[in-house]
Parts: structure tokens; sequence; C-alpha cells
């Protein structure tokens, strides 16, 4: 049978789930009721549940009818800590909490694979691994299931996996080759001075004026140390140091984050940013420090792997359905703790827009982004179709 009219039957069910899922949003390293659902449905659909040790989330192994590969697809269950004002029926009952990132929808499309994969079983030759991440909103969730040996399970051959897209519209998917993601790291500089009174500069080191003067010579990280044909972007989010217009601080203290596609490029302007803010503070008396939390490397899709999901998306969605995504996003996503670490891998987008509602447009991470549902049998279809396709 073919992949589309499997999975057209359960399109219902799907939206159903998705929408139970919508409607009871959990935070990172938090997702207890999500990993109960997940566990719930997946014995209900016969995959083996591993225990690998993990608070959240869940991995899961399909073996196929005759040995060979593994494929896993990997999507994040977590949800952000915003509102949801949408005003739908079925959004956010949570506080405070909600999916404006879509994780719901890759929560949904991955239990569906796992259905249909499982009712495919016999005719699929090696294995898949089901792994839904908890924690991607905070960077940790992928590198938790390296920590549990993931691997260990069954190892992986390939990765695949897919993240929603306001921008593009429902029912299609889009595929970028190479870079397609940036890697992110954040920054804390401490600039310190000595502080006294506002009508005395002369007794004292003002931070505040030292950070001004730090803020400005970090913009010259991208545009004069940087190779210009490596997109990179450093935003300082946030500056906190003083309390009354009279009176001079002891210290300020910044904070930012730094994205970019080529590891070579990052290293330089990791090391750039440490000189340029210490000896900046330096040339004025004062004195500061940097810290760092390293965050994931780039996501970089393998170009054949981009190849065989474009395949198995013109024989489920059409070719007319395909985009090719030029640019990539300095936006991350941390996938990338997995591949090309471990094996090869592509993600790709799937659209979740459409030009009847423009609240379908407004984008990830805003609280009155509308998804548009129908495009959880695209993406299912695609990931289904895929691993078929490579475990034939
Ligand atoms: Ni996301």
């Amino acid at each position: 049978m073919n992949t589309m009219d499997l999975i057209k039957k359960y399109e219902s069910g799907m939206i159903d789930i998705r929408r139970h899922i919508h409607a009871n949003p959990e935070l990172s390293n938090e997702e207890f009721k999500t990993t109960e659902l997940i566990r719930e449905k997946l014995t209900e659909y016969g995959i083996e549940i591993c225990e690998i040790g993990m608070k959240t989330g869940v991995v899961g192994l399909l073996k196929g009818g005759k040995p060979g590969k593994t494929v896993a697809i990997r999507e994040d269950i977590d949800a952000l800590p915003m509102s949801e004002l949408t005003g739908l029926p079925f959004a956010s009952k949570v506080e405070n909490v909600c999916h404006s990132c879509g994780h719901d929808i890759h929560t949904t499309t991955l239990l569906f694979c796992a259905k249909v994969l499982s009712e495919l079983r016999e005719e699929l030759c090696g294995n898949v691994l089901f792994l839904f991440q908890p924690a991607e909103e905070r960077g940790s969730g992928a590198k938790q299931l390296v920590e549990c040996k993931f691997y260990e399970v069954s190892r992986p051959d390939v990765f695949v996996g897919l993240h929603v897209s306001p921008e593009y519209p429902a029912g299609s998917i889009g595929l970028k080759r190479g870079p397609a993601n940036a890697s992110c790291d954040t920054f804390y500089i401490k600039v310190s001075g000595k502080g006294g009174h506002g009508a005395h500069p002369e007794n004292c080191i003002d931070p505040i004026a030292i950070s001004g003067y730090v803020l400005a010579q970090l913009q010259t990280v991208i545009s004069r140390e940087n190779h210009p044909v490596y997109p990179a972007v450093m935003t300082i989010g946030s500056i906190h140091g003083g309390k009354a217009a009279n009176v001079i601080p002891d210290f300020v203290e910044m904070s930012g984050t730094l994205r970019s596609l080529n590891a070579d490029s990052r290293a330089k302007m990791q090391e750039a940013i440490e000189r340029i803010t210490k000896a900046s503070a330096e040339a004025m008396r004062g004195h500061a420090e940097v810290t760092w939390e390293k965050g994931m490397p780039p996501l970089v899709n393998d170009v054949e792997v981009i190849e065989d999901l474009q395949a198995a998306a013109e024989k489920t969605i059409g070719a007319d359905h395909v985009i090719t995504v030029q640019n990539p996003s300095l936006g991350s996503e941390d996938f990338s703790y997995l591949f090309p670490e471990y094996a090869p891998g592509a993600q790709f987008r799937l659209g979740s827009g459409n030009d009847i509602d423009p609240n379908t447009r407004h984008g990830l991470h805003n609280s009155r982004n509308v998804f548009d549902d129908s495009c959880l049998a695209a993406g299912t279809a695609v990931l289904v179709q895929y691993v078929r396709d490579f475990l034939r």
C-alpha cells in the first residue's frame, strides 16, 4: 500500500493527539505527562521501549522483519515558558507554558511514524530507533541522549527528523543542503570598576562608561574579525548596572549570544570576544571577565540524506510541494549533537502555514502563531517513506 494512503486513514487520530499535547504543554526536563503518553502509545503500537535512564523523553525500537541498517528518527517534545494568545479551543491549559515552537506536532509525527512503521514491520530490513528527545529549548536534551548512550540500543546509520516552519505552506516541506542552523554559545560579561559619588568620577572607575565602550568595540568582532563569507551573529541581549542617577556602581553585567555556521569562525569569534572585552576594560582602568556556556555546534545537513528525503517527498506529497531552502537560519537546533558525530543526517522543514489564516504566519516562539495541523500527514508520510526506502 502506498505510504500516503496508509497515513491518511489515521489523519483525524493524529490531529486529536496533537491537540491534546498542545493543550497540555510541559517545560524542558519536566515532560512527565508527555513522556507517559508516548510510552503508552508506543506500547499500544508494539514498539519496544528501551530503558536508558532518561528522566523524561523516550527511546523506542522497532526491529524489522529482516536484519539490516538502523534509521534513527529524532523529534523533540518540550514547550516554551510563554503564554498562548491564539484563543483556540485547544489552546494551552497551562499558564505560561506554550507549544509555540511546534514540538507538539513533532511528537505526534514521530508517534504516527512508529504506528505505521510497526504495521509495515515485515517489509523492513533493519531497525528504526525512535528518539523522543526532551529539553530541546534548553539546548541540553540531545546531550542527555548521548550521555545515556542511546547509540548502544542500536547504532544508527542515519538520522532524520523535521521541524515545523510557518513560512512554508502546510502540505509542503523545505530542504536545505549543507549548513542549516547555527551553533549557539552564550556568554556572560562582568565589568568591574570602583563605585562612588557620581560627582567625582576622578575617584572612581566607572563600569557603566566602560561597558558602553566594550559594547561598541564588540561590534567589530563580526565586522572586522570574522571572515565575511561565514555568516555570524552576536547579540548582547542584557545589560544591568547601577541604581541611582548620581552613584557610580561597582560593576555591570551583560550577557549575549554568538551564532555561527562554521566551526573555525566560531572559535575565532569566541577568542575575539574575550580579548576585546578584557583589553577594552583594562584600557579604561577597569577589569572584565567573560564566562561561556558553549552550546551546540552548527547543524549541517548531509547532501545525500537530503537527496533521499527529496525522493521520499516526491513519492508522497509530490515534487511541487518540495521547496529548496536557499538560506540557512542563524537559529540553532540541538539535533546537531547527534549528527554528523554518530552518523550522517538531515532535518527538513515542515510547512505549517496557510494563506487563509494570517495567524499561521507569525512565526515560531510567537504567542499568537497557529500551526495548520494538516501538516501532520505530510511530515509523517515523508519520514515513513524515507524509512521504507532506506530499509528496503
Ligand atoms: Ni523548535
